[in-house]
């Protein structure tokens, strides 16, 4: 199974920085026109896919400096993603179109039926990244007072993932045969309602969609908790993983495929794909000038902001200049990027100040700034160490950077029998090389 590369498609890129970069799309917030070039820059390389993170609030208005800068994961001027990847899907043919949907302030018959939709769209490109939602802020705009508590998103999540794969089998492959000469539009021996009645859902079904061109649209998650890894090992296809070290990554990769088996499921139902922030250039000089360009374009204050979001904690209490140290306690936000981010600072005995300049291309700890020889080097590395089976890039300056790395990184990584020429497959989970689930109720 050769390499899986999966491009961040967000509008304003990876870098905190980089929406200010001369190279930069000028005007990203909603913005159709660059998102469409985007799609057919990332498909011409052979990306697997694209993918949208998502959220539903507009963050950090408590911290002004960063507010007004804003930061790529704040996303205050964006599409809805399964809106945007719909368009997305006419002006491509082959990328997969992965769109982020929160278990914690939606309900399963609604995603079912639009990643269902998207799916049937694309021709069989769409993936679910499922979420139970990182931003408390998010869950005030779903009739809630405070973020939900992570044990009960994921007790809902896991409930509410087995409801859309139902939904999903509701209908049989063949229950539409739309034949004119016996007017028969569906079969009706071909349907199944869900009856679902559980903790958190009752949902009856069946769905008001044929079933999906993949059987299930692929399942992506991206939980570094206890709680989170148990979700991905019950039902998630691909998994985003963020370890900022080859050794922490591989540590992650194995105890991923080790909860399989409990669930029934076999180590190569799970694809690990390991974010990273991918600066490439002609020479390791040119790409390492350019991150430096790009910090020059974010000042302390908002770098100092960042920190403070990605890590949930209260950076305006400590010095810049003394050693980052460890979250007082266990908060609700994206704890597995704070951990990992604080991980990495103490590993390499940072400053606060340097943890936040660190971060700024948005990623967390795992970046490779350099040639194609130094890229294709380090991924090869944690490719055949054991330690992801792909990569979730952001590549900045939007699109550049993307385009840089087509360029120079693909060729070398065909080079050395990393990647393929071209597209196994029309459906993701062909070019994933994941099997297409069986109907529950039709064999
Ligand atoms: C590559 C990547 C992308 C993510 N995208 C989103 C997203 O779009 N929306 C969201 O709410 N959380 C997103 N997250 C956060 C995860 O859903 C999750 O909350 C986080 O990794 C912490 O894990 P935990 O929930 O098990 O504590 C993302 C995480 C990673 C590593």
């Amino acid at each position: 199974m050769p390499m899986i590369l999966a491009a961040n498609a967000n509008a304003q890129g990876s870098h905190v920085g980089e929406w200010r970069h001369p190279d930069a799309w000028d005007r990203p917030a909603a913005n159709i026109g660059n998102a469409v070039r985007l799609a057919r820059i990332a498909e011409a390389g052979k990306f697997d896919l694209l993918f949208l993170a998502d959220g539903n609030g507009v963050r950090n208005m408590d911290k002004p400096d960063l507010f007004a800068a804003t930061s790529p994961s704040d996303r205050p001027g964006v599409f809805e993603p399964v809106t945007l990847l719909s368009a997305l899907a006419m002006v491509t043919t082959h990328i997969g179109l992965v769109a982020t949907a929160t278990t914690t302030c939606d309900e399963p018959y609604h995603v079912a039926r639009r990643f269902a939709s998207l799916d049937h769209i694309s021709g069989g490109r769409a993936g679910w990244n499922l979420v139970t939602t990182s931003n408390p802020g998010d869950a005030l705009n779903f009739n809630h007072d405070a973020h939900v508590p992570r044990e009960q998103r994921y007790g809902r999540a896991m409930e509410f993932a087995t409801v859309v794969k139902g939904l999903w089998d509701s209908w049989a492959d063949d229950a539409f045969p739309q034949d004119r000469a016996s007017g028969r539009f569906l079969d009706p021996a071909r349907v199944r309602a869900l009856n679902h009645k559980g903790a958190h859902f009752t949902v009856a079904g069946p769905m008001n969609a044929p079933r999906p061109v993949q059987g299930h649209p692929v399942i992506f998650n991206a939980g570094q908790s206890e709680a989170g890894r148990e979700l991905s090992a019950a039902h998630a296809d691909c998994v985003f993983a963020i370890e900022g070290t080859i050794g922490r990554a591989k540590l992650l990769y194995a105890d991923l495929r080790a909860r399989l088996a409990r669930h029934g499921r076999q180590p190569d139902d799970l694809k690990i794909l390991s974010g990273v922030t991918i600066c490439a250039a002609e020479t390791d000089g040119d790409a390492e000038a350019l991150m430096r360009d790009l910090d020059a374009l974010v000042p302390d204050a908002v770098a100092l902001d960042y920190l403070a979001k990605m890590t949930g904690m209260r950076v305006p209490g400590l010095a810049p200049d003394q050693p980052m140290p460890a979250p007082a306690e266990e908060h609700l936000g994206p704890t597995g990027i704070g951990k990992a981010i604080v991980a990495m600072a103490q590993s390499e005995g940072l400053t606060v100040r340097q943890t936040a300049r660190r971060i700024l291309p948005q990623m967390a700890g795992n970046m490779i700034v350099g040639s194609a020889r130094r890229v294709a080097d380090v991924t090869e590395e944690w490719y055949r160490g054991g330690a992801c089976d792909g990569f979730m890039i952001a590549a900045p300056v939007a699109p550049t950077g993307l385009e840089r790395f087509i360029r120079l990184v693909v060729p070398e990584l065909r080079r050395r029998g990393l990647v393929r020429a071209d597209y196994a497959g029309t459906t993701l989970r062909e070019n994933l090389g994941l099997t297409r689930p069986s109907n529950r109720h039709f064999a």
